[in-house]
């Protein structure tokens, strides 16, 4: 057979990563990386996202050296560069981008990312024709993946984006790992977990214990308020410890301004107009303490669940997706992303249980109503179901042992 016959012979595959960086990017890459070699592709890595085309490119030959995609982060490095022009930024880069490609001779681009990677991608793929595959990643979870989860026969619309298992993971050990100290306090832990528009990972505290959780999706309205309070101070008289998870974007009323705000770390926004949260577990916990009279502390999660190895179900997802992705490769099918048909145990996560979105669909997905009970402020067992395939099942040991009494005698 001439060479010329070989599949893909010749032609170049580049990977960037964009946005904040999960514990599954490295093996998603592995992926990708090993899937397009067997096909024949030459495979590049762009460094920094979008950045990495931007003026003469910072562009990796990935052809020839290991990948380990066991290690959390993205190797290939991470920015949130925005291609088309914003407030932040009024340049347009979509020229530097195009030139670029042509430049390096990339036929094909894989674009690991959320919400904002994604989307400029799709833009690109409409405005531009670049022959893009998206594919899927964030630890919030919030990417619309069109994921169904079946649970006491009805069918629910999930999101499954790899890091999100990783993250969960982490969230759920903490959780857990919290208990002994809050116990022997009798404290209420408040624990703030990352999630910008959505709660799908603070969720994964209710897996590792905590009995209460607040959500970006559900306002923290004064009236709300009163009745949160009233809850703490019920859940607390029977357990006397309590970890309540908040996710950092939770809305909730400032009783001075008279105002629903959220909590920021800094006024700065990045190109994509988001701030950057963090302290909203700080003025829950103070304001539960002035309100109930327990003694309330905050810990702020912050990057730990971005942090350390990718799990085994992230392994298994980011290897169903890549074989997706070649799928979408070999039929020439661009502007989509893979993703996971049905919620499933990890032993399940094969090509057969894929499909694909189109990028055209893009956007953020809050969590269904029937997974949050707004009047308990908690996770439903529709989302422990949900979270279990993920998971496992929930393990949340306490001391356990009663003390009896001794009066003096
Ligand atoms: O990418 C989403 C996210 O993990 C959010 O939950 C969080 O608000 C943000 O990233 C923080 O990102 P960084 O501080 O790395 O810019």
């Amino acid at each position: 057979m001439e060479q010329k016959d070989k599949l893909f012979r010749g032609k170049t595959l580049a990977i960037l990563s964009g946005g904040g960086d999960t514990p599954a990017i490295n093996s998603s890459i592995e992926n990708v990386r090993r899937r397009a070699l067997l096909l024949g592709f030459k495979v590049y890595g762009i460094h920094r996202g979008w950045k990495g085309l931007l003026g003469e490119g910072d562009v990796v030959d990935l052809t020839n050296v290991p990948y380990n995609g066991c290690y959390g982060g993205t190797a290939l490095l991470s920015s949130r560069t925005n291609p088309f022009p914003t407030k932040k930024n009024p340049e347009d880069r979509v020229p530097q981008i195009m030139e670029n490609l042509k430049r390096y001779h990339i036929d094909t681009l894989v674009t690991i990312g959320g919400d904002d990677t994604n989307g400029a991608a799709k833009r690109l793929y409409e405005q531009e024709g670049i022959p893009v595959i998206g594919f899927p990643k964030t630890i919030d979870n919030d990417l619309r993946t069109h994921t169904m989860h079946t649970y006491k026969g009805q069918e629910i619309e999930a999101v499954l984006c790899p890091g999100f298992p990783s993250g969960a993971l982490c969230i759920s050990e903490l959780t857990r790992h919290l208990r002994s100290t809050n116990e022997s306090h009798q404290r209420i832990m408040v624990l703030e977990v990352m999630g910008r528009d959505a709660g799908w990972l603070t969720g994964s505290a209710i897996f590792g214990g905590a009995e209460i959780a607040l959500v970006p999706e559900v306002e923290m309205t004064a009236e709300r308020k009163e009745r949160f309070f009233e809850v703490v101070k019920k859940r607390y008289a029977e357990k006397k410890n309590l970890i309540i998870a908040v996710s950092e974007g939770v809305r909730w009323w400032n009783d001075e301004t008279k105002e629903l705000g959220m909590v920021y770390a800094s006024s700065e926004t990045d190109e994509y107009g988001h701030k950057r949260f963090g302290g909203v577990s700080g003025v829950v916990a103070s304001e539960i303490s002035k309100r109930t009279g327990i003694e309330a502390r905050a810990q702020i999660s912050g990057y730990y669940p971005r942090s350390g190895a990718c799990s085994a179900y992230d392994r298994r997802l980011t290897s169903a997706l890549a074989d997706k992705a070649m799928d979408l490769l070999l039929r020439g099918e661009y502007g989509k992303m893979p993703v996971m048909r049905q919620m499933v145990d990890a032993e399940y996560l094969e090509e057969y249980n894929t499909s694909t979105i189109d990028m055209g669909s893009i956007g953020n997905h809050p969590l269904e109503a029937v997974y949050y009970d707004e009047k308990e402020f908690t996770f439903t067992d529709a989302y422990v179901d949900f979270l279990c395939h993920v998971l496992g099942e929930p393990y949340c040991p306490s001391f356990g042992s009663v003390f009896t009494p001794v009066k003096p005698w």
